[in-house]
C-alpha cells in the first residue's frame, strides 16, 4: 500500500500489534509491485496485508509467493485487486466491508432521524424566514414516532441500520429479492415489493448494492410512486438513482434527497442539484474516515490473528462476491 495508506491505517497500535502477531522482515511497506524488494519478501511472505490504493496484485507477484495462505486487505471490495489466481490456490482473502459497514449504518440512522424531524427543510425556512414557526412546514407531519422507513437491501449495511433502528418507534419496511419474507420478518422487519415500499414509506433509505439489476432502480416511475414531502437516502451508490429524475422531484418540492453518493461523482459544477434547498449532498463521506480508518485496521488484524490461531475467518471473501460491481 502507498506511504500515505499506511499512515491512515495503520496507527501506531496497529503496528504494535501488528508486530506481536507476525514477524515482519521490512517494516516499509510495499508500495508498488515493482519495487526491488517485493521479490525477496514475497518468496517468504505467509500473509499480505493491502489497503486503499494498492496495485492490484499481479498474477506473476502471486506465482512467486509459494507461502502465502492469506490476503488481508484493510479495505473495501478486493474486486480488481486480488487476481481470481488466489482462489484458484486456496488463499484465504478477507476484506474490511464489515468494518465499514458501521460508520455508514451510523450515518444512516443520523439522517433518518433529522429527516424525521424535517430539519433539513427547517433549517432553511428558518435561515431564510428567521422567524420562529417558518412557512412552509407542515409542522404536524413532523417527528419520528410512527415513523415509516423503507430500507432497501439487507446488505450489511441494510442490516445494521435495521439494528440501530430497534430503539426507536420506527415502523420498518425491508425490501431484498434475495430473501424470502419469513427471512425479512426473522430480521425483524415488515416485507414489502420495492414498489409497495417506495409508495409507503416517508424515508426510503437504499443500501443494495449496485449491480447491473440495481442501475437506476429508483427511476422515475418509481420516484413517482413516494409520497409527497418523502425523503430519499442514497448512501449506497449514485448508480442505484436516476438523478435527473430525482433532481426533478427534487425541483418540484416533492421529495428531499440526502446523498452521499452520486452518479457521476462528484456531480457537474452546473448541475441543478447542488443549489436546490431540497437536495443535502456530502462527498462520500458515510463511510470510513478520520478515526473511523482504525477500526478496518482492527478488523484485518482481527482476522490475522484467527489465522495464526487456526481458526475460521469471519470475513472471508467468496470469489462469488467478485461478481458484485464496486
Ligand atoms: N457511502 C459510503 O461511504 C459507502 C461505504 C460502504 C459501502 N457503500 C455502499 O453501500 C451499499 C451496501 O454495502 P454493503 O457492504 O452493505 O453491501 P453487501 O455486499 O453486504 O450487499 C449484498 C447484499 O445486498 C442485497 N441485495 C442484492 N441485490 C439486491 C437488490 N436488487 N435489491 C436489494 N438488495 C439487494 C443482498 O442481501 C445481498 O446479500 C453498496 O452499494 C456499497 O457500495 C457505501
Amino acid at each position: 500500500m502507498p506511504p500515505e495508506t499506511e499512515r491512515r491505517v495503520l496507527d501506531p497500535a496497529a503496528r504494535a500489534r501488528l508486530a506481536a502477531l507476525c514477524m515482519l522482515p521490512d517494516p516499509r511497506p510495499l508500495a508498488a509491485w515493482d519495487e526491488p524488494r517485493t521479490a525477496t519478501l514475497m518468496a517468504r511472505a505467509e500473509v499480505l496485508i493491502t489497503g486503499w490504493y494498492c496495485p492490484p496484485i499481479p498474477e506473476a507477484v502471486l506465482a512467486a509467493a509459494p507461502r502465502l495462505r492469506l490476503i488481508a486487505h484493510t479495505g473495501g471490495t478486493v474486486k480488481g485487486l486480488v487476481p481470481l489466481a488466489a482462489w484458484a490456490r486456496g488463499i484465504a482473502v478477507t476484506n474490511a466491508v464489515a468494518a465499514n459497514a458501521r460508520p455508514v449504518a451510523e450515518w444512516t440512522l443520523a439522517m433518518i432521524l433529522l429527516a424525521g424531524k424535517q430539519a433539513f427543510a427547517a433549517r432553511e425556512a428558518y435561515r431564510t424566514q428567521r422567524r420562529r414557526w417558518p412557512q412552509g412546514i407542515e409542522w404536524d407531519r413532523i417527528g419520528n414516532r410512527g415513523r415509516v422507513v423503507g430500507l432497501v437491501g439487507a446488505s450489511r449495511i441494510g442490516r445494521l441500520v435495521l439494528d440501530l433502528l430497534r430503539p426507536f418507534e420506527f415502523r420498518v419496511l425491508l425490501h431484498d429479492p434475495t430473501l424470502d419474507d419469513a427471512a425479512i420478518r426473522a430480521l425483524g422487519a415488515e416485507p414489502a415489493a420495492l414498489d409497495d415500499l417506495v409508495g409507503r414509506a416517508d424515508i426510503v433509505s437504499l443500501h443494495a448494492p449496485s449491480l447491473p439489476a440495481t442501475r437506476h432502480m429508483m427511476d422515475a416511475r418509481r420516484i413517482g410512486l413516494m409520497r409527497p414531502g418523502a425523503v430519499l437516502i442514497n448512501t449506497a451508490r449514485g448508480a442505484l438513482l436516476d438523478h435527473a429524475a430525482a433532481a426533478r422531484a427534487v425541483a418540484d418540492g416533492r421529495i428531499t434527497l440526502i446523498a452521499d453518493t452520486l452518479e457521476p461523482e462528484p456531480l457537474p459544477p452546473d448541475h441543478v442539484l447542488w443549489d436546490l434547498p431540497g437536495a443535502f449532498l456530502t462527498p462520500h463521506i458515510a463511510g470510513s474516515i478520520g478515526t473511523e480508518v482504525a477500526r478496518m485496521a482492527e478488523a484485518a488484524l482481527d482476522e490475522i490473528e484467527r489465522h495464526a490461531r487456526g481458526e475460521e475467518l469471519r470475513h472471508a471473501v467468496r470469489q462469488e462476491e467478485l461478481e458484485v460491481v464496486a
